[in-house]
C-alpha cells in the first residue's frame, strides 16, 4: 500500500508504541505498513519521540533491507535470493522478474510504478523454493512460466477493478 505521508497518522503510530522499549523497529514497520515506505520527512519525527537523532534512525532504516526509503509500486513482489531458493533455480527466475517487470537491481520500481521488485533473502518456503511474494501472498516452486501467470493474473484483476471504478462512477 503507498499512501501520502500523514502527520496524524504518523502521531497516532508513535503514540501506540510511547514508552515501549525497543520501539524503533515496530515503529518502523508501522510507518512502512501505513505509507508503504519510510517517508525521509518521518525520521526526525521519530527520532525526536524516542530521542534518537535523525541519523541513528536513518541508520537502521537503511541498515535493513525490509525497509524501503522511496514510495512502492501498486504492486510489490519479492523474489527469494537466498541459498536454498539459488540452488532451485531463483537467480534465473530473478533476471526474469526484472525483463517481465522493468525492475531492476538500481531501479526497484518499473517507470510506470506498476511493480517494485525486490529481493528477499528466506520467505519461510526454503524446501519448496523458488518462493515468490506477490503484494501479501507467498508462492511456492515459481518459474517464469507460472510467474508471468501470476503477473497476468494481477494485471487482469486491476483491469476488472478499473472498468468496474469506471461504470460506477459514470
Ligand atoms: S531460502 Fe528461499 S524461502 Fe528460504
Amino acid at each position: 500500500m503507498t499512501t501520502t505521508p500523514n502527520a496524524g497518522t504518523l502521531e497516532a503510530i508513535l503514540a501506540a508504541h510511547a514508552g515501549r522499549p525497543g520501539a524503533l523497529l515496530p515503529i518502523l514497520h508501522d510507518v512502512q505498513h501505513a505509507f508503504g515506505h519510510i517517508p525521509r520527512e518521518s525520521l526526525a519525527v521519530i527520532g525526536r519521540a524516542l530521542n534518537l537523532s535523525r541519523a541513528e534512525v536513518h541508520g537502521v532504516v537503511t541498515y535493513y533491507d525490509h525497509f524501503r526509503t522511496e514510495p512502492a509500486g501498486r504492486h510489490v513482489i519479492q523474489v527469494c535470493r537466498a541459498e536454498a531458493c539459488q540452488a532451485r533455480g531463483s537467480e534465473a527466475l530473478w533476471a526474469h522478474a526484472c525483463r517481465r517487470t522493468g525492475c531492476g537491481e538500481d531501479q526497484p520500481t518499473s517507470p510506470d510504478g506498476q511493480w517494485t521488485l525486490e529481493p528477499v533473502y528466506c520467505l519461510g518456503l526454503c524446501a519448496s523454493g523458488p518462493s515468490v511474494q506477490i503484494d501479501e501472498r507467498l508462492h511456492a516452486r515459481v518459474n517464469p512460466a507460472s510467474f508471468d501467470a501470476k503477473l497476468d493474473a494481477v494485471e487482469a484483476a486491476d483491469a476488472a477493478e478499473a472498468k468496474q471504478t469506471s461504470e460506477v462512477s459514470a
